[in-house]
């Protein structure tokens, strides 16, 4: 199973956005996708219209808190292979409860770890806002994380990011792919490459551009790809499902060229 985070210390960049519709661009492809939602303003979970009768018991937080196995909180969803771990507002008091401990940042990926590998090819979790346990535990266990950039802010953020990162993440055993988004007036769009050019951040092909019925999904259980399969959010998410489909295929082709 490959963990892909998509995050930023910053609101409204479009993780939600990118996170929901990738899932379920991968979950069309065929593979078998799990979208794990750890933003405790649950927006996600929202979109996917699960909020109703939904107790902390049935998010991720029983897990974390030891009360629950991972497996029994994973919904399915109207989307065919897709099933998701929804997130409550609880989460957030629990990222303040851990840590005293040492090893606090880690227990997202020590549950994670009780899922068989095969049940999933992909978990695509949506990161919190901010800078919190909660954000260091979604960095943790993640293969690849993708970073939106909506604003030159994005890209003041994502420098607090890139150090929590570089503290929880030593190895570098990582991909990153920083994301373009939502960027549709020309002079905003120059500056953010500028600004991104000069702090040395690579730019992804995949470019997610401003499309009206992205902003939208939410009304219609979360997928631009059910909703308006033709819009240009859609190529886009496509697109971006196709990188990343690449560059962990690439991986793979690398390590059999070694063999
Ligand atoms: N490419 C895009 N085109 C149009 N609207 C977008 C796009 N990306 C995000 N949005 C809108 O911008 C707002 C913030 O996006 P969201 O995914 O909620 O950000 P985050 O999860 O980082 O806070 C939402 O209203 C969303 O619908
Ligand atoms: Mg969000």
């Amino acid at each position: 199973m490959k963990i892909v985070t998509v995050i930023n210390a910053k609101g409204g960049c479009g993780k939600s956005t990118i996170a929901m519709n990738l899932a379920a661009a991968l979950a069309k492809d065929g593979a078998k996708v799990l979208l794990s939602d750890m933003d405790p303003q649950a927006q996600v979970t929202e979109w996917l219209h699960a909020t109703d009768g939904l107790t902390w018991e049935d998010t991720i937080v029983a897990p974390l808190l030891g009360h629950a196995e991972l497996t029994d909180v994973i919904h399915p969803t109207i989307h065919k292979n897709l099933s998701f771990i929804a997130s409550a507002f609880a989460l957030e008091e629990f990222g303040r409860d851990i840590v005293q401990s040492d090893d606090y940042y880690e227990l997202y990926g020590r549950v994670l770890a009780q899922l068989s590998p095969k049940l999933f090819d992909f978990l695509i979790v949506d990161a919190p806002n901010q800078i919190s346990p909660i954000m260091e535990n979604s960095i943790y266990p993640a293969d690849l994380f993708i970073i939106p950039f909506e604003s030159t802010k994005a890209v003041k953020s994502y420098a607090n990011f890139y150090s929590l990162l570089m503290e929880i993440r030593p190895a570098n055993d990582y991909h990153l792919l920083h994301v373009l988004n939502n960027l549709h007036r020309a002079g905003l769009r120059k500056r953010v490459m500028e600004r991104m050019h000069e702090e040395h951040i690579p730019i992804a092909q995949s470019e997610i551009r401003n499309c009206g019925w992205l902003a939208q999904v939410d009304e219609h259980g979360g997928s631009i790809l059910k909703y308006r399969p033709r819009s240009k959010g859609a190529q886009d998410i496509l697109g971006l499902r196709d990188e990343v489909l690449d560059l962990f295929n690439s991986k793979k082709r690398k390590k059999v060229a070694n063999a």
